[in-house]
């Protein structure tokens, strides 16, 4: 890894009976754009306001650039960061705004004026200063929030859901905006979010989070098309997981036999279990394939499964199929809307295939359903 800009080392932090953090450690690297994902209550926002200074962890220690920050107070960090509430002050103007911060540390005018003057082109609001916040959207205000804090030019930009009040298609284009800024300014963003999409398009490496600690961490795709936990694999995008015991490993390739008595096969590191165990079987909704049940045989050395096709349902770019499977567990298929083939009809019975590189297994955790969880 490139030089550690952040690193957490053990850290905990209570809250009476509450564990926010628990035994955390975590590296970042300077430049990287890095996510922590998970749901509310998970320890997200503690963690972030641990590495700003604003809370004190119980235990641990904390690291910017290999020196211990962990006693030092927030100013004497070299960290922003933007919340979701973008809290501008609504008598000053833009300029005003983002000028904030260098007027009380006394920086020079016309230092000033250029280095204002390049934030707001940066987040793309050139010819803005003299609009009052009020006189904005919420995009257009994030945009002076953000101006704000990458005005001082900081080392770590802390950005807690920072999207999380605008509505969807400004949060797709704030995302990519988001990104494209990051790279161009090259500062270290550590951005929590709730939302697994924003987290996979934006990030470089991504930490899913549970119970104040970390249950995964890698790069986006490594992480969904490799998920190491069930937790991991139902919290980023539908996973259809399907219970079943691993029978036999032999060659790199593994075998399950699922709830219902169909047999599926994956590579041997890709279910890296004991023979014997309880498993869950798991296999993305994008890899699937769906065809009449009576259909040609699926192609060697795939999986395959039948079921009862129960919903289908048209979302423009493809179809959402949801089908009764095996052991009346539901899975979720999609299709991309290539318009060749005729969509199959809630009530057939289907057959679903996938290639066995595609398939994955995690032992079931505790306290977690097979049910999907809506946001
Ligand atoms: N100041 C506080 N006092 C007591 N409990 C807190 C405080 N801040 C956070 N918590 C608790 O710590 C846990 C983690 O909270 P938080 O870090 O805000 O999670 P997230 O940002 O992931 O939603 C939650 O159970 C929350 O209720
Ligand atoms: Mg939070």
């Amino acid at each position: 890894m490139a030089e550690v800009d952040v690193r957490l080392e053990r850290v905990t932090k209570d809250f009476g009976e509450t564990i926010a953090v628990d035994d955390l450690s975590l590296d970042i690297a300077v430049g990287e754009f890095f996510s922590m994902l998970g749901p509310s209550g998970c320890g997200k926002t503690t963690t972030l306001r641990i590495i700003g200074g604003f809370e004190e962890p119980t235990r641990g220690t904390i690291y910017l650039r290999g020196r211990d920050v962990t006693d030092q107070p927030p100013h004497r960090r070299d960290v922003n960061t933007v919340f979701q509430s973008y809290a501008l002050f609504p008598h000053l103007n833009v300029f005003e705004n983002v000028a904030f911060g260098l007027r009380r540390r006394k920086v020079p005018h016309d230092e000033i004026d250029a280095r204002v003057r390049n934030a707001l082109k940066l987040v793309d609001l050139e010819g803005f200063d003299k609009r009052k916040p009020g006189q904005m959207s919420g995009g257009q205000q994030q945009r002076v929030a953000l101006a704000r804090a990458l005005v001082n030019e900081p080392q770590v930009l802390l950005l807690d859901e920072p999207l999380g009040a605008l509505d969807l298609k400004l949060r797709k284009q704030m995302q990519l905006e988001l990104k494209r800024i990051q790279q161009e300014v090259g500062i270290t963003f550590i951005y929590v979010t709730h939302d697994q999409e924003e987290a996979m398009t934006m990030s470089d490496r991504l930490a899913v989070m549970r119970n104040g600690r970390i249950e995964q961490i890698g790069p986006p795709e490594e992480v969904y098309e490799n998920p190491q936990t069930q937790f991991v694999a139902a919290f980023l995008g539908a996973s259809n997981l399907i219970e079943g015991e691993l029978k036999e490993q032999r060659n790199g390739t593994s075998s399950v036999r699922l709830q219902g008595g169909d047999v599926v096969q994956m590579p041997s590191d890709r279910a890296p279990f004991q023979t014997g165990v309880d498993v869950l079987v798991g296999v993305r909704p994008e890899k699937i394939t769906i065809a009449p049940e009576n259909g040609p045989e699926p192609a060697a050395g795939s999986n395959s499964v039948t079921g009862l096709l129960r919903m289908s349902t048209y979302i423009g770019v493809s179809h959402q199929y949801k089908v009764e499977g095996p052991g009346g567990h539901e899975m979720t298929v999609w299709v991309q809307n290539l318009g060749t083939d005729p969509a199959p009809t809630p009530g057939e019975r289907v057959r679903l295939s996938w290639q066995r590189e595609h398939t994955f297994a995690v032992l079931p955790q505790e306290g977690l359903s097979l049910e999907e969880e809506e946001e």
